[in-house]
């Protein structure tokens, strides 16, 4: 007999001209008891949760849903970020990133998105400011920095040290407190560019320079990267922009796996130090934060635009990969890589070209036309340009996922933020499928 699984009854609703509409539930029949229940459609989703009053007796556990890699699960509301892949669309908090990109600063955009709303010229100030007296860090953090082997990864240095600034701040474990949180937020934003220069210094066996105040955001990280003898340090104006842009493009891109990665960890109600820590474990994975690199060892592994032809049929074969190419989400071209693609030639006109660059155009004609690419919606995501902008700007390749962490650490924070305060949250705890063996007794050692 059929039975209602208790979570809703069918109904047929009327519009206002009183035509029928289908009502927004979906109907499951467990063809193992024949019940059939109904859940409400909410957003596009179901509840997961509904599932387990799906059982076949009263010891069963319910239905559970098997989604590795969360391909097709929503794991949080968030108002944050919008994607649309199909028609090439990316927003924060519903502003295109192409006007923000022409128009915003990063540190802007880093309020956007932590605030909701964009600045007033007064609130701008002040969060400028605010993040401007908070750029240094304790003396003991260049100690330790100086413990580190002269050829530390930078990511390496970068994760581990904005970890341990919690134990500088051990009020940060105070989340539930609003001016306490916030006092970190803006840390976190602030003393991202030093700790990440401070790396960069420490592979380059040269002295830590200390944050200039009278510089905007992406120029003093720029001072602290490069300044050597000269009193005061100027950043190319064209070059302090060029990061600036590529900065805002990478501040946030929704539930990626860095971004899960903090509000996973950041749901057991860690401090946010630590929990932008494993942020930065994430992006430090080659399939996250790691293909601008790869696109680059593949562009000078190229060498020469007649080559092209010969790694293209090697694409189409399977044997090779096109680097910079393909997303999860964008299945159209990535709004973040037509920006980059345009800043490229300004930060050429003032460093010289880079060969690599008409390899890689070369690359993006072909394969836009080609019927492999095509077919397969295969379009420059952000990763395609960006190396050889980083690389123009001075940047060894080590650095390429530091200079990701930098903006994205505004995105993971307000994230955090964002799941702090939602009431539905609780600690992130999957569910999963057990394959092994059951109940097995002990085997002395020696009997094995
Ligand atoms: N070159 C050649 N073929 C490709 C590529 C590529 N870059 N990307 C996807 N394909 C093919 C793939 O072989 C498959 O073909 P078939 O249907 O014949 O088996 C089809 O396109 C679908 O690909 P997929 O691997 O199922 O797609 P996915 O969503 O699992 O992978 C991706 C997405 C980004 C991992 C993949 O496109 C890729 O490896 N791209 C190159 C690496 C890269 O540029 N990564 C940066 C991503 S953006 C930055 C970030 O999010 O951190």
């Amino acid at each position: 007999m059929p039975h209602n699984g208790g979570m809703g009854t069918e109904e047929q609703t009327t519009s206002g001209d009183g035509v029928a509409t289908a009502s927004e539930t979906l109907s499951i029949t467990d063809n193992r008891t024949g019940r059939t229940y109904e859940m409400p459609i909410e957003d596009g989703t179901i509840r997961a949760l509904a599932l387990r009053e799906i059982k076949v007796d009263d010891d069963d556990f319910g239905l559970m849903t098997y989604d590795p890699a969360f391909m097709n699960t929503a794991s949080c509301r968030s108002a944050i970020t919008y994607i649309d892949g199909d028609k090439g669309v990316l927003e924060y908090r519903g502003y295109p990133i192409e006007q923000l990109a022409e128009h915003s600063t990063y540190l802007e955009v880093a309020y956007l998105l932590v605030h909701g709303e964009l600045p007033t010229k007064a609130q701008y100030e002040e969060w400028e400011h605010e993040i401007t007296i908070h750029t240094f860090v304790h003396e003991n953090v260049k100690k330790f920095m100086e413990g580190y082997r002269y050829d530390a990864h930078p990511m390496g240095m970068l994760l581990s040290s904005v970890g341990a600034l919690s134990t500088f701040y051990p009020d940060a474990s105070q989340i539930k407190d609003e001016a306490i949180r916030y006092s970190h937020v803006i840390r976190l934003i602030a003393k991202m560019p030093t700790l990440a220069a401070f790396a960069y210094r420490h592979n380059m066996g040269q002295p830590y320079v200390y944050p200039d105040n009278d510089l905007r955001y992406p120029g003093n990280f720029l001072n602290m990267l490069f300044k050597m003898t000269e009193l005061k340090y100027q950043p190319d104006p064209r070059l302090e922009r060029a990061l600036d842009i590529l900065f805002i493009l990478h501040a946030d891109h929704e539930q990626n796996c860095s971004t899960s990665a903090v509000r996973s960890v950041g749901s057991s109600q860690v401090d946010p130090y630590s929990s932008v820590a494993a942020g930065v474990s994430a992006l430090y994975g080659p399939l996250h934060g790691g293909a601008n690199e790869a696109v680059l060892r593949m562009l000078r592994r190229i060498e020469a635009v007649d080559n092209i032809p010969d790694f293209m049929q090697g694409v189409k074969d399977g044997k090779e990969r096109l680097m910079g190419f393909g997303h999860r989400v964008y299945k159209n071209y990535d709004p973040r890589a037509k920006i980059i693609k345009k800043a490229t030639d300004e930060v050429f006109e003032v460093t010289g070209t880079n060969p690599l660059l008409d390899i890689a155009l070369e690359l993006e004609k072909i394969a836009l036309e080609d019927d492999y690419f095509v077919k397969r919606k295969l379009y420059p995501n952000v990763d395609f340009y960006s190396g050889l902008i980083y690389e123009a700007l001075g940047m060894p390749v080590g650095m390429f996922p530091v200079l990701f962490a930098i903006p994205r650490t505004s995105g993971w924070i307000a994230q955090w933020l964002e799941m702090i305060d939602d009431s539905e949250q609780k600690i992130a705890r999957p569910r999963q499928v057990y394959t092994g063996d059951r109940g097995r007794d002990y085997v002395p050692i020696g009997e094995r």
